[in-house]
Formats: C-alpha cells, structure tokens, sequence
C-alpha cells in the first residue's frame, strides 16, 4: 500500500499547525534563534561526521522549517543551498535569517512548496546533498513517492542523508520507554488534536488538529533502495534529541539516552545513500 489511510485535509491541517508554530519556534529557547545568529551552526555532530565535507557542494533540505540546519551547512562550506518547505511563514523567516547573514539568493534560496512537489519548485534540477529528517518523514503519508521524490534530486555522484527519529520510539508508552503499548506496523494516520507545541508545551495555539503517520524502518529503507540509489550505511543510535520518553536522562553533549542501567533501544536512524558518478 503507498498511501496510507488518512482524513482528506491532512496537509492542509499540518499545514495551518505548523504556519502557527514558526513564531512561538523562533521565539524559543529551543531554537535559541539569536543564539543562532552567532554561531550559524546547528548540525548535529553525528550528522556531521556522516555527511562529511560539503565544501563545494550543492545542498537541498526537504522540510526545513525556517532554515537553521539549511545555512548550517552553507556556514560548513556548500556553494549552495535550497531549502524548501510548505509553510509560507517559515520559507519567509528563513529567507529573513539568510539575508540578515548576508546570503544573497545565489547561496541560499527558499521555496514554498509540499515536499512532494519538490522536483518541480526547486530552481535546480538536481543537488550534490538531498539532506532531511528530524521529525519530517512522520508527515508524510507515503513513504515511497517521497522517496521517489529526494532520490530524483541528487545528481550524479550525490547522495541522499536522512536522520530520523527512530520509529520503534512509537510503539513504546511514553514514560518509561520500555513497554509495547502501540502496533508497530501500524499503517493509520495518527490524528492528534494537542495545543502547544514542542518548544512551549502550554502555549496557547488554535490550529492543533495535526495528522501523522509512522514508518517502520524497512519501509522506509526498501522505498530508498527502490529508487535505485546505493543505501551505504543505515546507523541507529541509542540517543535522541529531546524526552521522548520520561525515563531519558540527558547527558553532557545535550542528547537524551537511557539510563545506564537500561537495555538500550535505537531512538534515532541515519540513512546514507548515493547516486553513482
Ligand atoms: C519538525 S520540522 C523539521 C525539523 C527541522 N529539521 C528543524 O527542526 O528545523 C518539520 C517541517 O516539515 C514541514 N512539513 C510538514 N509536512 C510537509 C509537507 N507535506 N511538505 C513540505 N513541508 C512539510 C513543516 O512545515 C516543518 O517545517
């Protein structure tokens, strides 16, 4: 099955969630958006180290909400980056961020645009780096056609990098991490209707009607292997970005694992995949 079962305004509801979201977002200490200014740099160390030297090379980000982590990697050298993403207010604040640092349109552009139109916003028709993840492929209702999608974008001797949460994280209950509450496999879309947000748990938000699906990890490597791309490494990782689950204890280099006494489980992934020369 490609598309999951899901209500018929799923994109426009996330949509309306996440345009409300961007300012209480830039607003955050989360994001520490002025914090950014500074040090232009959000990647992660692990992403880093996979993804390797971008010096040079052309970048696309797939959902990349208001741009930090698309200028992170123009500040660690690309020639170029695009990021795309469907929410207007946070294409125009990450276009806002990019001049202020004084990117002109040449270096870094944004475009509005749903992920799955990305082959056709896009100014280029393919990148050395298609880069996503972070909470992204749990918006999507069919993982194949978005992998068809960023597998269409790297150029010849590119590569596609994803880092995910972990989706064995959603079959868990949420305090202690260590209980099968919910179906793994599960195909239905996961309507939620939470205020908020995760930057601001009581902010006082209208638009919270949101719709997500999870992808169990074989879907999501058979639909990258699909697409003819060479899958180099698939990594998981016994940490995360934030408490997922009650019982994480977050250490000295700011991510959250399991106490040291717990079997450890996979809270996040890494894909690498690429298109030969
Ligand atoms: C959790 S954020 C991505 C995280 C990002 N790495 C960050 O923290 O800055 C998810 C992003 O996906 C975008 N998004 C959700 N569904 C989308 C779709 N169908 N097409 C394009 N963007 C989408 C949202 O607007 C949001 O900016």
């Amino acid at each position: 099955m490609r598309r999951h079962a899901g209500p018929d305004d799923w994109r426009e509801a996330n949509r309306a969630s996440w345009d409300e979201r961007v300012p209480l977002h830039m607003a955050s200490d989360y994001y520490d958006h002025e914090g950014f200014r500074r040090s232009q740099d959000t990647i992660r160390a692990f992403e880093a180290a996979e993804v390797g030297d971008v010096t040079g090379r052309s970048l696309l980000h797939l959902q990349c909400h208001f741009g930090q982590d698309t200028l992170s990697w123009l500040h660690r050298g690309a020639s170029q980056v695009v990021g795309l993403d469907f929410s207007e207010p946070a294409v125009d604040a990450a276009r806002e961020t990019a001049a202020d640092l004084g990117y002109d349109t040449d270096r870094a552009s944004f475009v509005a645009a749903d992920v799955y139109d990305a082959a056709e916003a896009v100014p280029d028709s393919a990148y050395d780096v298609v880069y996503t993840g972070i909470g992204a492929l749990n918006w999507l209702p069919d993982v194949e056609r978005w992998a068809e999608t960023a597998a269409s974008l790297v150029a010849p001797g590119g590569f596609l990098y994803l880092a995910e949460f972990h989706p064995l994280c959603d079959a868990l209950d949420d305090s202690t991490g260590s209980r099968i509450t919910h179906d793994y496999f599960s195909r239905d879309a996961w309507v939620d209707e939470a205020p908020g947000t995760y930057t601001d748990f009581g902010a006082p938000t209208v638009h919270n009607r949101t719709v997500e699906w999870q992808h169990p990890i074989g879907d999501v490597v058979s639909a990258v292997a699909a697409t003819g791309l060479r899958i180099e490494f698939l990594h998981e990782h016994d940490m995360t970005m934030f408490q997922r689950f009650g019982a994480l204890q977050r250490g000295d280099d700011g991510f959250y694992r399991l106490p040291a006494d717990r079997p450890r489980i996979p809270l996040m992934y890494s894909l690498k995949a690429t298109r030969p020369a």
